[in-house]
């Protein structure tokens, strides 16, 4: 793989925990890939008051903790920098010009810079703002300037569209790269290797041969100490709108002409275009929310959502929803979609499923064992990554009795099959100015305009149900209701107890 071009990388809100946590260690990674550039360099903004000496200390010890094979690499601690300002204030930026001056000439980098917004959403439109103002982000003599934004986009369809405009004020759309750090998983960006490389799935794959999507992503932790940030979002907000929404592209896409980050991402706009609207009265036939209750989980006190650190004691904060969508489109019509995502379900997994159609007879149904197989592609995206695919056998001995059976490809069976952390390969795809696996804004506001209704319901109607579950079940049986009244089911990815004490595989 080609190294990316010499440029500073400029982390706003490095003193965070994304930073400490996921950042810097992406970058290791890819420092011991030799995949950063000869020339390159790290400087980390911050209110914090490090100094670089210091903040090298502070990431040796994050490296320590989150990196597993760091071992006191002062080679890569040396391309950390830090300046303490606020970038909030307009006059920190003069700072920030004299400082990555200083660094260039230091090292002999050019004038590229890629700058991270890992702060709090709400300087997202403030930080390039001030850069803009201060001749950071002008694009001349061959230089480029990129900026990263974290999630979230947007609180709701207004807030995105004034974002992307007042991005677009100061910055081309290809040099804004808006994470979705789904998008970077090695398991996501397979839905497309598998699609379209493969000749058998294709001709299948529509609703001829496809009775019904199903996607899950679920968590068994609760909000732990983001309650105040997680209740002004939500399950809704903080997983379906984007995360579940890209993946539905992803499998619901028609195949690009090329592999560019301009046609991929115009095929998944499209699917989002085609997403049926759900009408503001409607909302209750395609919805279900939920809301973690108290119990015992193996023997272990779970609190209730209302009772973590920064929940109000009323709050109507889903941690659940299952959504039943359509995708009007002539591979799509009538294939519902059911998506489902939740916090305190009983075990970490997100998958997609592919329930292809049954055969047209049952020729081995008989009353006793035999049934007609059911047929399924089960996509991993995590943990124990992989495929999946559910099919009927003979049971062996007399008669023709049915049963399902699993072939089943883990990742981890691959020779170097080191799967690459999501931030690890974005921030690489940014430093080489690949926007593919990063959202773009047309396609950000579409999904933002799909759910805007649910979420407008949700404001003018306080008695719009919130059943409470049960930490570690799956989710208030409202959402079974949701799919099992057109005879079809949710598939409970892990029943089973291991020995650890986790779920695992049936
Ligand atoms: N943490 C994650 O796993 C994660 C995952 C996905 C997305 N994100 C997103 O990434 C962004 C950063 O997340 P985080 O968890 O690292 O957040 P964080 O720890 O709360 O904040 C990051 C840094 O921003 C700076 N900051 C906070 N308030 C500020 C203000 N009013 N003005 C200027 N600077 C301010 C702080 O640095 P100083 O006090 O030193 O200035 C802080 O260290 C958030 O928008 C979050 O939604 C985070």
């Amino acid at each position: 793989m080609e190294t990316p071009g010499n440029h500073i990388l400029v982390i706003f809100g490095a003193s965070g925990d994304l930073a400490r946590r996921k950042l810097i260690p992406a970058l290791y990674a890819l420092h011991v890939n030799r995949l950063l550039p000869e020339k390159f360099a790290v400087l980390g903004i911050g209110r914090s008051a490090y100094d670089t000496g210091s903040f090298r200390n502070y990431m040796d010890e994050s490296l320590e903790e989150f990196s597993d094979d760091f071992h006191d690499d002062q080679q890569f601690l040396e391309k950390l920098d830090y300046l303490s300002i606020d970038p909030s204030v307009e006059d920190s930026y003069p700072l920030l010009a004299q400082k990555l001056e200083e660094i260039r000439e230091g090292h002999s980098i050019p004038e590229n810079y890629i700058f991270y917004l890992a702060t709090p959403p709400s300087l997202y439109d403030v930080i390039p703002g001030y850069l803009a103002k201060n001749g950071l982000t002008s694009e001349h003599d061959g230089t480029w300037k990129r900026v990263i934004v974290e999630k979230p986009f947007g609180l709701d369809l207004e807030s995105a569209i004034s974002l992307n405009r007042s991005l677009l004020k100061v910055l081309d759309e290809d040099q804004l790269y808006r994470i979705d750090h789904y998008l970077g998983k090695e398991t996501v960006q397979n839905i497309l290797v598998t699609r379209f490389s493969n000749g058998i799935y294709e001709p299948l794959w529509n609703r001829n041969y496809i009775d019904y999507v199903e996607i899950t992503s679920a968590e068994n932790i609760g909000v732990g100490n983001r309650g105040g940030y997680y209740d002004r979002s939500g399950a809704l907000r903080d997983m379906l709108q984007n995360h579940l929404l890209q993946l539905v592209a992803l499998v619901a896409m028609e195949p690009p002409s090329e592999i560019s980050s301009h046609t991929i991402r115009n095929e998944m706009l499209k699917v989002f275009q085609s997403l049926r609207p759900i009408k503001k009265e409607m909302v209750q036939d395609y919805l279900v929310r939920g809301q973690y209750m108290e119990s015992h989980v193996r023997g272990e006190l779970q609190k209730a959502y209302r009772d973590e650190e920064g929940v109000p004691e009323e709050s109507r904060t889903e941690t659940f929803a299952a959504l039943k969508l359509y995708i009007d489109n002539w591979r799509w019509g009538g294939v519902p979609f059911y998506i489902r995502t939740g916090k305190r379900l009983p075990t970490k997994v997100t998958e997609i499923v592919i329930h292809f159609r049954p055969s047209p007879h049952a020729l081995f149904c008989s009353e006793d064992a035999g049934y007609n197989s059911e047929n399924q592609l089960v996509i991993r995206i995590q943990p124990d990554e992989g495929i999946l695919l559910k099919f009927g056998m003979k049971v062996q001995g007399a008669g023709y009795n049915v049963q399902n059976v699993n072939m089943d490809f883990h990742y981890r069976d691959l020779m170097n099959a080191d799967i690459p952390e999501a931030y690890e390969r974005l921030l690489l795809d940014c430093m080489q100015g690949d926007s593919t696996l990063y959202a773009r804004g047309d396609a950000v506001e579409e999904a933002w305009r799909f759910v805007a209704p649910i979420l407008e319901r949700w404001e003018q109607d306080n008695k719009f149900p919130l059943y409470g579950y049960p930490c570690g079940t799956w989710g208030p049986e409202q959402a079974d209701l949701l799919i099992e009244g057109e005879r079809r089911t949710w598939r409970y990815p892990c029943k089973n107890l291991a020995d650890d004490g986790t779920y695992c595989e049936l």
